[in-house]
């Protein structure tokens, strides 16, 4: 049987993968607090919807950075796509191309980005900064050479969070499968990951502890595509970000796998839409899973949501077929809620639609 939306899509995910992967992409950090207040905070806020608007006609569609794309729902960058199944990005790529919506492609690809930006739709790059400017600035500029159209540098990982059961699990990456567009970057941090017992150690040395306001600065004055700033959860950093040349900002806890209790990310976003006050792109992810969660984070001022482990669901029970469904699921949801909401189209999507408990 085929899932249904896309909590059934985790629910035969679970069945298909080895327990420790399944583990991997489901987990949060420490009592995974974070990790259920994404959604648990989607359920506290209510639509009032409004009745008697002409809906026959709904328009999902929207511009972002420049480009035009049919939803507004972005697959969000995730590591090591090939653990679900062996096409890998590639897969992903294909199908978020097919439904015209928009990639973010994780450092931590399993897959050339040259082969990923083949597939023909918009794809953009998620950058861990390396404490060697001169390798991020190397990376940059292969991926952009490659098709890549903006950067979305993270934030929120200057160590990586703990999750306890990779630790249980002993989690690795089985042999032959890797980062693929990462090698020859740094050789010596190459060879420690092969030694490491789990996966904090295996990759601290691509993280940048030391990672600066300073360096994002001169990453937003270099980069030839524009900059966005991923996993931030305050006003103030968001206008900072804003301020230091970036093009937007991503409302992002890391899907919970980071520093556990803080806040749901839909519970920060209203004060991260004033604090940008339309100087940039808003987007915002963690526990989006119905459309009726598209349609509060647009209402709350988002331009955009992302949806991080649902494609990795969609691509352990289907490969790129089952990436497809997933983001068609999800878009579908969306258009039933407008038409239900009021809404022809996402300018129609207001703040006076969504009030809390
Ligand atoms: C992630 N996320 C992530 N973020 C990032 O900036 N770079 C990365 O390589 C990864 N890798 C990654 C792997 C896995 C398995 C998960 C679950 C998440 C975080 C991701 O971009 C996003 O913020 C969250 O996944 C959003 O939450 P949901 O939709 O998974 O609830």
């Amino acid at each position: 049987m085929s899932p249904q939306n896309l909590l059934d899509a985790e629910d035969l995910a679970r069945r298909r993968l080895p327990k420790s992967v399944y583990d991997y992409y489901r987990s949060g950090a420490w009592d995974e607090i974070s990790l259920a207040r994404n959604r648990e905070a989607y359920s506290d806020l209510e639509i009032h919807p409004r009745v008697l608007v002409d809906v026959s006609v709904r328009d999902r569609s929207t511009t972002l950075l420049g480009t035009a794309t049919g939803m507004p729902i972005l697959a969000a960058p995730t590591a090591f796509h090939r653990l679900a199944h062996p096409d890998g990005e590639a897969a992903t790529a294909r199908a978020l191309a097919a439904v015209n919506a928009i990639m973010v492609l994780s450092s931590l690809s399993t897959t050339a980005v040259e082969e990923v930006a083949a597939a023909g739709g918009t794809v953009w790059f998620q950058l861990y900064a390396n404490r060697d400017p001169a390798i991020t600035r190397a990376l940059v500029e292969r991926v952009v050479a490659a098709g890549c159209r903006a950067i979305m540098l993270t934030a929120d990982t200057p160590v990586w969070g703990v999750r306890e059961r990779d630790v249980r699990n002993g989690f690795h990456l089985p042999p032959g499968l890797g980062p693929v567009n990462l090698a020859n970057l740094d050789p010596e941090g190459e060879a420690r990951s092969r030694q490491g017992s789990g996966m904090g150690q295996a990759f601290d040395w691509m993280l940048h502890p030391a990672l600066s306001w300073k360096e994002l600065e001169s990453i937003c004055g270099w980069s030839p595509v524009p900059v966005l700033l991923k996993g931030l959860a305050r006003g103030d950093d968001a206008a900072r970000a804003i301020e230091a040349g970036c093009a937007g900002v991503v409302v992002s806890n890391h899907g919970g796998r980071q520093l556990d209790t803080v806040p749901a990310t839909i519970s920060v976003l209203p004060e991260v839409v004033e604090a940008v006050a339309g100087r940039g792109l808003v987007l915002v992810d963690g526990g989006v899973r119905r459309g009726t969660d598209v349609l509060k984070a647009i209402a709350l001022g988002a331009d955009a949501v992302q949806i991080g482990r649902p494609q990795l669901w969609g691509l352990a029970c289907d490969g790129e077929t089952g990436v497809q469904r997933v983001f068609e699921h999800l878009a579908h949801e969306l258009r039933v809620a407008m038409a239900l909401a009021g809404c022809p189209d996402l300018a129609a999507i207001t703040s006076d639609l969504v009030r809390p408990r």
